[in-house]
């Protein structure tokens, strides 16, 4: 009798047919080949529904047999099948094919072209990217260009480190190594901090989640400037705050506009970033620093001070944190864009009296931290080989740079300042195009572009785009962004004809 869910497929044939398909290429194969061999089978035999849902599968003695493999290569082989979901073992009876998964959406598949350009649309586009996608809007460097193999020799170390470091929790702040280590890189941009000033986080975006649910209540108001890093406009709506923008200039927020918003508004908090400014490359002026900070002091406004891009730059820019020796100015960073963006590690650096309540947070909303990772970016951060790194991709990047802006500026784009470093060049886009349709457009051919809006709350900087120098070194992205801009120039122009578009409809 056929078991439950099998098609009418007798035993023997069904070893005989296993045996078959792959026998003598798996005698070939080593031992851990052969378990992946032995795997693939099974998965063969049911993707073409010869087990179907339900059915039992051979006994482990019966398959090993039938295999001329060993009993452990088959248990091994069935463990892992089970550990990816695939069969499930039944206590005392055996192995058995899992219920499929539900149909994948078709609909899930590929770009969303009709997204709307709101502060998701750039992470939703890149971080759901496939291999074959280009990516000039993405905020991160391309893999190639990390230290890949620095971070492979210390996953190697990694690997042999001690039981409780591979296992256990991370302590309330996090390795007190690493904190020592961030102090003195701190040094170098003047700022003051010691160790126990320092909390670890698992990201920049989870140190700035922190000391919003430490500093904020809901209805509150936060200064952003215009334009800013999208994520920082989800993250504080998740916040249910209120947002208010402040034009952003070459050398900071527009300082008339950000005394009138302190009037005005009564802000809580303002986030930014003082040294290479997400989108704009730009950096905060000694000018614009002094000044900002003697208007936080009275209106009794908290500055968060996102320093993720420090190591990219070739001359260092005032921070706000130095100047202020953490009266006010929280200093946040991480290692995302210079180490790696998958292993998660970033940190705060806060006023004494506040690490207590923000521990606290930190165990209410994380409990312990990543202690691994915090491990892995402090033996990359002291090899040795770390700075020259850096300096290599400065380099890179720079070069990177003025290739990119040339390439740009043939295509009628206009650099709105020439970054000093860093990978972002925010660009004005030739007279009359909309960058949320280019965007759709580039996106239908595969390549990932930043319009302005994405990082506009005003949703003024529909004339703008972020590029990304790093990702922009491909000649098919400059061919898709040529024939988007045709597109929608000739859009434009059959708008604008009489009776068809708008202008001159009647
Ligand atoms: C200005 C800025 N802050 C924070 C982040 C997020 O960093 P993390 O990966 O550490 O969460 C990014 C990522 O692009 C960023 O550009």
């Amino acid at each position: 009798m056929a078991f439950p869910g099998t098609i009418p497929y007798s035993f023997p044939k069904l070893l005989w047919s296993i045996g078959q398909y792959g026998l003598l290429e798996m005698l070939a194969r080593k031992e851990g080949t052969l378990v992946s061999s032995l795997m693939a089978t099974v998965r063969q035999r049911i993707a073409a529904r010869s087990l179907t849902p339900g059915a039992r599968l051979p006994s482990i003695r019966a398959f090993a047999k039938a295999m001329q493999v060993s009993t452990s290569t088959v248990v091994e082989a069935y463990e892992r099948l089970a550990a990816e979901g695939i069969i499930r073992p039944r206590p005392g009876s055996g192995f058995y094919v899992s219920s499929p998964l539900a149909p994948l959406s078709l609909t899930e598949i590929g770009p969303k072209l009709d997204r709307e350009v709101d502060p998701f649309w750039v992470s939703r586009q890149s971080l759901a990217a496939g291999p074959d996608m280009l990516k000039p809007g993405c905020g991160w460097l391309p893999a190639s260009w990390m230290r890949e193999t620095g971070l492979r020799r210390a996953l190697r170390a990694l690997a042999r480190a001690d039981d409780a470091t591979l296992t256990d929790y991370g302590s309330p702040l996090g390795s007190p190594a690493l904190r020592q280590l961030l102090t003195r890189r701190m040094e170098e941009h003047g700022i003051e901090a010691s160790p126990d000033q320092i909390i670890l986080t698992e990201s920049g975006t989870q140190a700035i989640d922190l000391l919003c649910r430490f500093l904020l209540e809901p209805g509150d108001t936060v200064l952003v400037d215009d334009p800013c890093y999208f994520n920082f406009h989800a993250l504080l709506r998740a916040h249910r705050v209120n947002v208010v923008c402040i034009p952003f200039t070459p050398v900071g927020p527009d300082i008339d506009l950000f005394g009138k918003a302190l009037v005005e508004h009564s802000p809580r908090l303002y986030v930014t970033n003082s040294a290479i400014h997400n989108p704009t490359g730009a950096v905060l002026s000694p000018v614009v620093a002094h000044r900002l900070l003697k208007l936080a002091e009275p209106a009794g406004l908290t500055i968060i001070e996102d320093d993720i891009f420090a190591d990219f730059e070739q001359t260092p820019a005032p921070r706000l944190a130095a100047f202020d020796g953490f009266e006010r100015v929280v200093h946040i960073g991480s290692f995302s864009k210079t180490l790696s963006a998958s292993v998660r590690c970033g940190f705060i650096a806060a006023p004494r009296s506040w690490i207590e309540d923000l521990t606290n947070l930190k165990i209410a909303t994380a409990f312990g931290g990543g202690r691994l990772s915090a491990e892995l970016v402090l033996a990359l951060l002291r090899d040795g080989s770390y700075r020259k790194h850096m300096e290599e991709l400065r380099l890179r990047l720079s070069r990177a740079m003025n290739e990119t802006t040339a390439r740009l500026q043939a295509l009628g784009f206009e650099p709105w300042i020439k970054p000093q470093a860093g990978m972002f060049l925010w660009c004005r886009l030739p007279e009359g195009l909309d960058a949320s349709e280019l965007a759709r457009r580039a996106l239908a051919q595969n390549v990932i572009l930043a319009p302005g809006n994405a990082f506009s709350l005003s949703r003024s900087a529909n004339g703008f785009m972020r590029f990304n120098v790093a990702q922009c070194l491909d000649d098919r992205i400059f061919d898709v962004l040529q024939a988007a801009m045709r597109e929608c120039s000739s859009a434009l122009w059959l708008d604008r004809l009489p009776g068809i578009g708008g202008f001159g409809t009647p």
